[in-house]
């Protein structure tokens, strides 16, 4: 039988990088008012949410992660009027709008990190963020051997001799969570939002917040971000530590104060069990699964993903939250592409642009989202996937905007390609995207993957996510249950609730598959799933 889910349980949400959606005043930036026109279209695709990166203001040295006023919108951006005008039009949707919460640092424009620097050695200001002496003769070394994420050590020194951590860039400053005043503004902000009619939060690097106390060395483990205790406990100085629950406990009591709204976890941790304390019933509504995301293409590895989410998530009865991609991580479309055993990363930095297949990265990409769209739980489109938009991999390096270029000394492209300006006709300077140039160059040929050149053409990947996601809405949101079916050894098989089934083929032989097909990814031949395609079947 099927019973009442809360929207999130079962939500498609589409997630907005607003620097690359959608341009409205020409300055080659995307914005509200870009997005807002956008509107139409994304209730045509058929999603229930999105999730707006940061628009807060910002100097953007890490795309807006870098935040100096939480309770604003960055001129560049639009205002709080229009982002709150946004956020009622969206309604009108039928569509939610979930903000990105950022509490482990703020910007180093912040008036908070001003003011520490201001106030000097020992002021109640420092106290907000993690100021310390430096080691070794005069203080002139880093405290201790933490390294930030975008490359180099994590601490900067001041002109006053004390040094900051920033666990990602030199401009991100982290918070101190041990501060009441941290807590109360943080939950101050969350009312804020709430209060302008936002259905709930992203929340960033949600595995950090609370560091060790007297800031140990990780020593020998520096580059073992996920260390855990022979219990299964994580001993890591600096993620997923034990006392982040009680503030997500506080955000939690807050936020159940309102109707209907959530949070979702950004949390790389360890495995899915480390990931399931966070979906509490008290904590996280969800938390992006990354094993799924980061499953090699291959029977044995997704369908071990997918079982291990559901495995992980039903002692605390919640349930798992499905992506392919997004403005981290290498586009999947190009992902797939790739042989088995490239490393992606390394790949985009100095790899044999030979190596990659984009027919075979797109053929999956199409396969992958019929099996994204059939998972029990609800699941994240990041923008340009509907259009198949692989990763750009040539971007000129003197446009590369993402600090991890600049910080890993040029040893890590960063994100830049993912984050390019979306297509939307097939003329225009930026493919639509705004009236001049965009503030990303978009790849030749950029425009034949635009909403104008795919809208109304059966076979492209527009019109897939179109149908996916409308009968999904029929068949798949109703029931929770899942079912697996026994399939030869490259292919995936389930049953959900419904009685529909979904039957993925990840080889290349063609597997003979019966019932009446519902959608497609590649067309059937004789009763037959073409190798890399997905069927629906009832
Ligand atoms: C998260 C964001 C990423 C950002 C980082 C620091 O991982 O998704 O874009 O750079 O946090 O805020």
């Amino acid at each position: 039988m099927s019973r009442i889910e809360p929207w999130w349980r079962t939500a498609a949400v589409y997630q907005v990088y607003i620097r690359s959606f959608k341009d409205g005043d020409g300055d080659g930036t995307g914005d509200i008012a870009g997005l807002r026109s956008r509107l139409p279209y994304l209730g045509d695709l058929g999603v229930d949410a999105l999730w707006i990166n940061p628009w807060y203001v910002s100097p953007l040295l890490d795309g807006g992660y870098d935040v100096a006023d939480y309770r604003d919108i960055d001129p560049r951006f639009g205002s709080v009027q229009s982002a709150t005008e946004f956020i009622a039009e969206a309604k009108r949707h039928g569509i939610k709008v979930l903000v990105d919460l950022v509490p482990n640092h703020t910007s180093w424009d912040h008036q908070w990190f001003q003011a520490a620097l201001a106030a000097g050695p020992g002021s109640p200001e420092r106290d907000r963020y993690h100021f310390l002496p430096g080691s070794g003769p005069g203080g002139a070394e880093p405290p201790n051997d933490w390294r930030a994420v975008f490359g180099g050590s994590a601490w900067r020194r001041v002109p006053d001799g004390e040094w900051y951590l920033h666990l990602f860039d030199i401009s991100q400053p982290d918070l101190n969570w041990e501060h009441p005043e941290v807590r109360l503004e943080f939950e101050d902000i969350l009312r804020f939002w709430l209060d302008r009619g936002a259905a709930g939060f992203r929340v960033d690097v949600a595995h950090s917040l609370v560091k060790a106390p007297g800031y140990p060395d990780t020593g020998d483990k520096a580059n073992e971000d996920r260390l855990l205790t022979a219990e299964g406990e994580s001993q890591h100085p600096f993620w997923d530590r034990p006392g982040i629950h009680a503030i997500v406990r506080g955000w939690r009591s807050v936020l159940d104060g309102y109707p209907d709204v959530m949070m979702v976890a950004e949390a790389w941790v360890a495995n899915q069990d480390r990931l399931a304390a966070y979906l509490r019933p008290d904590e996280y509504h969800q938390a992006f699964d990354f094993e799924f995301l980061e499953a090699a293409w291959g029977a044995e590895s997704m369908r071990s993903a997918i079982e291990e989410s559901l495995a992980s998530t039903r002692p605390v009865n919640s349930i798992p939250t499905w992506v392919l991609s997004n403005h981290d991580v290498i586009r999947h479309a190009t992902r797939y592409g790739l042989p088995q055993g490239v490393d992606a990363k390394q790949w985009l930095l100095d790899g044999d642009r030979s190596l990659l297949d984009s027919a075979l990265g797109n053929r999956r990409a199409r396969a992958a989202a019929l099996l994204l769209m059939a998972l029990p739980g609800s699941m994240y489109v990041y923008q340009g996937e509907e259009l198949g938009l692989p990763e750009a991999t040539e971007l000129p390096l003197d446009v590369l905007d993402d600090p991890t270029w600049v910080r890993s000394n040029h040893t890590v492209k960063g994100r830049d390609g993912c984050r390019v300006p979306i297509p939307w006709t097939i003329d225009g300077l930026s493919a639509g995207f705004g009236s001049g140039p965009s503030w990303l160059p978009q790849p030749d040929g950029w425009s034949a993957m635009s909403v104008e050149a795919q809208a109304g053409v059966e076979e492209s990947m527009l019109e897939l996510y179109r149908a996916g996601l409308a009968l999904r809405k029929e068949v798949f949101v109703g029931d929770l249950a899942l079912e697996w079916i026994p399939s030869p050894a490259d292919a995936i098989e389930f049953r959900r609730g419904s009685g529909v089934r979904c039957v993925v083929n990840l080889g290349t032989e063609p597997l003979s598959v019966n019932g009446e097909v519902l959608l497609a990814s590649e067309p059937l031949a004789d009763g037959s799933l073409p190798g890399n395609a997905a069927v629906w079947l009832r």
